[in-house]
């Protein structure tokens, strides 16, 4: 992923592909011209690039010439095409071939058309390395194109976004979502996880999703996957890892506009993981950082015993299953804790001290992500 300005950018176009898309260009207009000498023009800014490799692949004589048009502020094309440099030599009776790097709305076409108007050309051909289909509202024909791609903003060989990304040999397309942070949040019984949740989701405007929450909600409100997970809980049966990403989905859209979010009581498994990791590519989005709080075994059984004497929680009263839970919690944590370390986003937290020097820490961890 990478960032121009203030947006961000995935990559979408590789080099090879945009090579090929050329090569296949440069076949076709080869063999449509035979052994007419085509005037190749080339549209600036954008296509500086593509002529340069085009005219490099085109094994026959040519001349090369550029014309210079700017018609777009930001991410949006304009109806306002400005001619900045126009043709400097004659064209009469020529076969000319425009070179653009992308037609979009197609007002940059009309306005080469209108160009070639008064040139007397023998024949005006056009050719482009990406076309946006849904986008284009012109009826001019297009007799040679690299790529149809979708209607999305893109950059990089030649292509802009105010100023930046021209000079990237690959192709990157704007991404829908905005960056989001995103964290899965883990804690051995005892750690501090929710005191620390509470705290990560107002510091940081993220929507703290946690699993168990969200069962009881979509259970309690009969929703359809609700209904599902418990048909499943009602046979004894582990609720299929499906079941449960399909739940945190609909968790996620519905706060489409969140800065990010903090997963909670899952994943557990690899599969789990990878699940979720699919689910947050699937809405341009990724997983940044697993956060676990750290605290020494004895340290915890210490607090929930403490604890056990004012909450009446049996489950916190009883030593042997406090380790037990602990141990648990190791057990299972460990799997997830390679699978994120792999990837370099495993952060251990030191979870002793005071509650505020547990947020100073969790929050050197998240300002550096
Ligand atoms: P059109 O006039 O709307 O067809 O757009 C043509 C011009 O707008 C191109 O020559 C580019 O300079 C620019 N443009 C269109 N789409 C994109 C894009 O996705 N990224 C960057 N520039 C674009
Ligand atoms: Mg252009």
């Amino acid at each position: 992923m990478i960032k121009l300005h203030d947006l961000y950018f995935k990559p979408f176009i590789s080099e090879e592909e945009i090579q090929e898309a050329i090569q296949k260009m440069v076949d076709e207009i080869v063999d449509d011209l035979g052994d007419e000498m085509p005037v190749f023009v080339g549209i600036l800014n954008g296509s500086f690039m593509l002529v340069s490799d085009f005219v490099k692949l085109y094994p026959k004589p040519c001349e090369v010439t550029f014309i210079k048009l700017a018609s777009y502020e930001g991410v949006k094309s304009t109806e306002d095409i400005q001619r900045l440099i126009g043709l400097t030599q004659d064209l009469t009776g020529r076969t000319v071939v425009i070179l653009e790097d992308i037609i979009d709305s197609g007002n940059t076409l009309e306005e080469v058309h209108r160009i070639f108007r008064n040139e007397n050309v023998k024949q005006l051909l056009i050719a482009t390395l990406f076309y946006k289909p849904e986008a284009y509202d012109k009826d001019y024909k297009l007799h040679y194109i690299g790529m149809e791609i979708p209607n999305k903003f893109i950059v990089g060989y030649g292509l802009d976004y105010k100023g930046l990304g021209r000079d990237m040999p690959a192709v990157y397309q704007l991404k829908t979502t905005q960056y989001m942070t995103n964290l899965v949040l883990f804690g051995p019984p005892g750690a501090g996880k929710g005191t620390q949740a509470n705290f990560l989701k107002e510091k940081y405007d993220l929507v703290h999703i946690s699993t168990g929450d969200v069962f009881r909600y979509n259970i309690k409100n009969e929703t359809a996957l609700g209904m599902l997970a418990k048909s499943y809980m009602d046979k004894g049966e582990l609720v299929p890892d499906q079941v449960t990403i399909d739940m945190l989905n609909k968790e996620v859209e519905k706060n489409s506009d969140a800065k990010g979010f903090i997963f909670d009581g899952f994943p557990r498994t690899n599969a789990q993981a990878k699940a979720l990791d699919q689910l947050m590519e699937s809405k341009d989005s990724q997983i940044n950082a697993m956060v676990a709080l750290e605290v020494d075994d004895e340290v915890l059984v210490q607090r929930l015993l403490e604890r056990g004497k004012t909450s009446g929680r049996a489950d916190d009263a009883d030593e042997s299953i406090i380790r037990n839970r602990i141990k648990e919690y190791y057990d299972k944590t460990a799997i997830l804790k390679d699978y994120y370390s792999n990837q370099d986003k495993y952060y251990g937290v030191d979870g002793v001290g005071s509650i505020e020097e547990i947020t100073v820490r969790l929050s050197g961890v998240i300002d550096k992500l």
